[in-house]
């Protein structure tokens, strides 16, 4: 392997600056130098969540031969924009370092070196049958049905492989919200708003809370897991109500 190639496959943050010509913001580094094995990311809308996992995608099947990178969303159309944006940055190698493509279609691609990447239909049923995943890549995860989350996450099982939850929330139900309240420390998170992103002005922002409203803004932009508006109870209220101090109406009192 030539020493730059070997650079490239120590560092995704150089590969990405060199040899794709993206420049990622400091939190984007920190995501493409993730070390770990469960990763929640946060964001808001447009913060570059979908680019910088696309890079990572890339990069994990050009230097480690045999993976296998999953895709899921929830639309087969999202999971397919997802892996147009890897197959845009695959287009941007430097011609030296373009790979072989045994596969290569609108779903998904299989490079000489065996690593493949899919990008998967959002229906549990069709989606058995992989395993020994490397990377899985879950997009807008906070409108991704549970029966497909758990239905992806045996995937991993055998390969010890590695998972990213990345969404805009969308209120306090669901896995995404789930992993990133109570999931512990299994999970790395990190959380983007907009104002924490170089290429969202504040004259835009203050633009589309007028256009939308409070609630939505505090969603969409600053990340907040907001209570869905037709909610009769908060979250917080439930699990106060649930709380060990509750004494059962009937029966398994102390003094019975
Ligand atoms: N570090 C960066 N430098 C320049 N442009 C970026 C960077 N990160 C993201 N972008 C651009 O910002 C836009 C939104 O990125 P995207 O990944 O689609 O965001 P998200 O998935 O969070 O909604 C895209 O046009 C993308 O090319
Ligand atoms: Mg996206």
């Amino acid at each position: 392997m030539l020493a730059l190639d070997l650079a490239f496959a120590l560092d995704p943050v150089l590969f990405a600056k060199e040899a794709l010509n993206f420049y990622p913001d400091p939190w984007q580094e920190k995501v493409l130098r993730w070390s770990g094995r469960r990763l929640l990311l946060c964001c808001s809308r447009q913060s570059g969540k979908s680019t910088t996992t696309a890079i990572l995608a890339l990069h994990r099947a050009l230097f480690y031969p045999k993976s296998l990178i999953l895709l899921v969303s929830p639309s087969l159309r999202q999971s397919s924009e997802l892996f147009r944006k890897v197959q845009e940055f695959l287009r941007e190698l430097p011609p030296e370092m373009q790979p072989e493509l045994l596969e290569d279609n609108k779903l998904s691609l299989v490079m000489k070196n065996k690593s493949r990447i899919v990008s998967l239909p959002s229906s549990e049923g069709t989606i058995r049958g992989f395993s020994g995943a490397s990377l899985i890549i879950e997009d807008e995860a906070a409108r991704v049905s549970d029966d497909l989350y758990f239905a992806i996450r045996p995937m991993l099982a055998v390969s010890n492989g590695r998972l990213i939850l990345m969404s805009t929330p969308f209120g306090k139900r669901g896995h995404f919200f789930k992993e990133w309240a109570e999931g512990g420390d299994t999970w790395e998170r990190i959380k983007i708003t907009a104002y924490d992103c170089p290429r969202i002005s504040r004259e835009f922002l203050e633009e589309e809370r007028q256009a939308m409203g409070d609630w939505w803004f505090r969603q969409e932009y600053l990340c907040e897991f907001v209570e869905t508006e037709d909610n009769v109870f908060t979250y917080e209220q439930v699990m106060k109500a649930l709380d060990d101090s509750v004494k059962p109406l009937f029966g398994g009192g102390e003094d019975v």
